[in-house]
């Protein structure tokens, strides 16, 4: 079995940080946003390709970088080509079936039980699925007898949503599906394509672990409060001299004398925060330097941040080439 994963997307809602890096590369509780949505593959997985579009070329240089457990091949796009668009100019050489991932989506899937569901229900495709109360900014789906997927529809409203299960970002396709995606422009996979499947056979399953989409500052903050409660952060580790519970994600060449650690921190190298300073629920990436008793909570810093001494910095995504 092969996997298809979508890169795509200018990251819009992660901006100032994603001008430079794509946002699957954003780390979070210990590394990458793409390596932890990659975990929840199989290891007898045959290949992992990439369609990629914004920033293929710091993908591609990182995957090459901290390489994987599985062969990979990225298949980059001259234009964003949307999802759909994006499978079909990758889609050659695909397995029979392959699965397909949305590489933002920090998750619990049962990844093996989704590929039995397929196999013994048959159809073209299967779908992971997880209820959510807001379904807005998500596909939802509509399930009849033996969970078929009776109707689909894309960011609905409220009043039109058939009900709270969304699309996990996580399916089962049959090879064929690509043909049914038209060449050379862009295509959404979700508006334009899978609701003409639906009479093929397609089937949801249903998982109750833990859901987020980390596209948004404070969705991620929440995929990596929900990683490190469920141990997927590694080993907590508080930098040397530095005080606090934790958990915290902390490089080896973090430098943290005399700082003081909050709870959910990931801590990149080359990371220096000054005595008396306080870190909390939050991302500082390679290079950050926080002053002396300045005081973080809720803010993503890109690569090379520097937060002069006593600063206070809540709720923000700062990048470096964004400060005056
Ligand atoms: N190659 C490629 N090209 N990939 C793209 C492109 C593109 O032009 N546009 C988006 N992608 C990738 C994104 O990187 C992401 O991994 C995936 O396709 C989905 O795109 P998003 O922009 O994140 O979509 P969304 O979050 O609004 O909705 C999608 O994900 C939801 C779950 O998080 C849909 O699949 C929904 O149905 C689903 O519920
Ligand atoms: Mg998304």
């Amino acid at each position: 079995m092969k996997a298809l994963v979508l890169v795509g997307g200018f990251g819009t809602r992660l901006r100032p940080i994603t001008y430079s890096l794509p946002k699957q590369l954003i780390p979070l509780a210990g590394k990458p946003m793409l390596y932890h949505v990659l975990d929840q593959l199989p290891a007898d997985i045959e290949e992992v390709v990439f369609a990629s579009g914004y920033k293929a070329d710091v993908l591609e240089r990182y995957l090459k970088e901290h390489p994987l457990r599985w062969p990979t091949r990225t298949v980059p796009e001259a234009t964003p080509l949307g999802t759909g668009g994006g499978m079909r100019n990758a889609g050659a050489g695909l397995s029979d079936p392959f699965l397909l991932l949305n590489s933002d989506v920090i998750a619990e899937i049962d990844v093996p039980g989704l590929i039995r569901l397929h196999a013994e229900r048959g159809g073209v495709g299967a779908l992971s699925l997880s209820e959510v109360e807001d379904t807005r900014p998500y596909g939802v789906a509509a399930l009849g007898p033996r969970d078929r997927i009776e109707r689909f529809v894309e960011k609905p409203t409220p009043e039109a949503a058939p009900s709270h299960w969304i699309n996990a970002g996580l399916s089962i396709w049959r090879r064929t599906v690509i043909d049914r995606i038209p060449e050379g422009r862009a295509v959404s996979w979700e508006t334009e394509i899978v609701p003409g499947l639906l009479s093929e056979g397609v089937f949801g399953y249903r998982c109750p672990g833990f859901w987020e989409d980390a596209g948004t500052p404070e969705r991620l903050l929440h995929a990596q409060r929900l990683l490190f409660d469920a141990g997927r952060g590694g080993p907590s580790r508080l930098p040397p001299g530095s005080s606090g519970q934790g958990p915290v994600a902390s490089a080896p060449t973090v430098r943290a004398s005399g700082a003081r650690l909050g709870a959910y921190v990931h801590l990149d190298s080359g990371v220096a925060l000054g005595a008396g300073s306080f870190v909390e629920d939050s991302i500082l990436m390679e290079g950050v330097e926080v002053g002396p008793n300045a005081s973080v909570r809720r803010a993503i810093l890109g690569p090379g941040v520097r937060i002069p001494e006593g600063g206070l910095v809540e709720g923000h995504v700062l990048a470096r080439e964004s400060l005056p």
